[in-house]
């Protein structure tokens, strides 16, 4: 026991090794805690400074003593038990196993999944990395046009600051792009520029004073979003899925203030949310008071069955505060995105930001506004649909060609990336293996509010930023990392 340095140690009632773990977690990282809490035992394991015949913590004891949620901790146990590092004995506990040999060892660079995924041993031939555009077909010469003319010194306006709200031009663009293509009707009075969706987020938490506050959100749904409720104070009610998307019924439950949605495209799940509950959300909204903050961040991409109208062109008694961005439509980039507020909003956002200065440079306001007028992103949008849309046949197609019944895709009819749900083999698992064949994969763990075995049992594939080759090839790697069998 005289390696077991960091870990205190006491002997147990039951004649076991006890000991108290002392890792270091980190919330900041995008790795869930579950799997950083993974690592961090088999690591222990492997390098035998926690030994067979010692007794680990319950999960009770662990889950107080690192004040983190239960789920985390039998997340981890569950996991380091199925590849058997740990062993549960009825009525006795949980115990390290006796390996003996460990069936990897990982080097310096490879022994924690954040270090992997930044410097990974072998070179990367496709990476199937979320939010990426294409730029093969990205019409560069046109945009760098309207850059050079924004940027023309005869332009007054270049030396000023830009309007509060944002371009005016740019906001006419925007409003009449949004009711021909997303059904939503505006004046560009109601709309705001802002720098990016968290950007939005973190103003509509002022505008709605939502510090404090419980704003309901879809579990899983985008982290970027609940990062930013949580450092504005908010509590967050995470709201489970059907599997038609968001249940309605679980709103009234938690009565949030607010409730923040992903309704034409789930995200990660992608499903879309049916008129029915649409109309039901609304309801809430209209009965409570609360409202919807709808985010529509790649409604532009849905390649079966009819386009989907937005929430907000359902809504009629201005409860839909409707967030968009250029970030898939366009660039990430450009860092360029708008709300669409209700009139009350606007009055609000009038009296409380009189002070402060529009974020996103004018310069690039006016280039996407000549951008817009011009045609060339109605012309770009429909070519992207296309490409897309072949790109995301192809993944399927390849998907269907090498995977077969080893997976199950989730969300195939539209936006810029699929899940595909595991069977025998977790998502921790396949990363190391697809790395170690040059194909980068990504879990989508991070999504869930409450990581689970669940959570852990998902892969991601952004495509947007592939060719159809890289998206052949990278499927055709993937599949040769995962097992023959296995039970769903
Ligand atoms: C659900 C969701 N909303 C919005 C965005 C875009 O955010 P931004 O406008 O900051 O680029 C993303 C991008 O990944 C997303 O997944």
């Amino acid at each position: 026991m005289t390696k077991v340095t960091e870990l205190k140690s006491l002997i147990g009632t039951d004649g076991g090794l006890n000991v108290e773990l002392t890792p270091f977690l980190d919330r900041n990282l995008p790795e869930p805690l579950y799997s950083q809490l993974y690592y961090w035992i088999r690591k222990e394991i492997e390098e035998g400074r926690l030994m067979p015949g010692v007794k680990m913590p319950s999960i009770r004891q662990l889950t107080i003593h690192l004040k983190v949620s239960r789920n985390t901790v039998e997340a981890a146990y569950q996991q380091l038990q199925s590849e058997g590092y740990l062993e549960s004995v009825p009525k006795s506990g949980i115990w390290v196993a006796n390996i003996e040999k460990p069936s990897q060892h990982y080097t310096k660079e490879e022994e924690h999944p954040i270090k992997l995924e930044c410097k990974p041993s072998n070179e990367v031939l496709v990476d199937f990395e979320y939010g990426n555009v294409d730029f093969d077909k990205f019409p560069l010469k046109q945009w760098k046009k309207c850059l050079s003319d924004a940027v023309d010194h005869e332009n007054d306006w270049l030396f000023q600051y830009s309007e509060k709200q944002g371009e005016f031009a740019l906001r006419q663009e925007i409003s009449n792009y949004l009711l021909q293509s997303r059904g939503v009707r505006s004046t560009p009075e109601q709309i705001l520029i802002t720098a990016g969706t968290q950007t939005s987020i973190e103003l509509v938490c002022r505008l709605l004073s939502l510090q404090g506050e419980t704003v309901a959100m879809e579990e899983p749904g985008y982290s970027g979003v609940r990062s930013v409720f949580k450092d504005q104070g908010c509590t967050i009610e995470p709201v489970p899925l059907d599997k038609d998307g968001l249940s309605v019924n679980h709103i009234h439950m938690s009565k949030p203030k607010a409730v923040y949605l992903t309704p034409s495209h789930q995200f990660p799940f992608g499903m879309v949310l049916p008129i029915t509950k649409r109309l039901r959300l609304l309801n809430w909204a209209y009965q409570t008071g609360g409202y919807i903050i709808e985010d529509d961040y790649d409604g532009e991409f849905r390649y079966l069955g009819q386009p989907i109208p937005s929430l907000k062109s359902l809504d009629e008694e201005e409860k839909v505060i409707y967030l968009g961005t250029f970030s898939k439509s366009f660039l990430p980039s450009v860092r360029l995105s708008y709300i669409v507020c209700p009139p009350s909003l606007i009055v609000q956002y009038l009296r409380k930001f009189s002070s402060y200065n529009q974020s996103v440079s004018p310069i690039i306001q006016r280039a996407m506004a000549q951008f817009m007028q011009s045609g060339e992103f109605e012309r770009h949008i429909r070519r992207m649909r296309k490409l897309y849309q072949k790109k995301h046949q192809t993944l399927l197609k390849s998907i269907e060609q090498y995977m077969g019944t080893k997976v199950k895709i989730v969300g195939e009819k539209s936006g810029l990336h699929i899940l595909l749900k595991l069977k025998g083999i977790t998502a921790i698992e396949l990363i190391e293996r697809g790395l170690k064949k040059g194909v980068k994969v990504y879990s989508p763990a991070m999504f869930w509010h409450h990581p689970s075995l669940e959570s852990n049992s998902y892969i991601m594939l952004g495509f947007g930023g592939l060719s159809i080759e890289e998206i052949e090839n990278g499927v055709r790697l993937l599949a040769s990392c995962l097992p023959g069998n296995g039970k769903w």
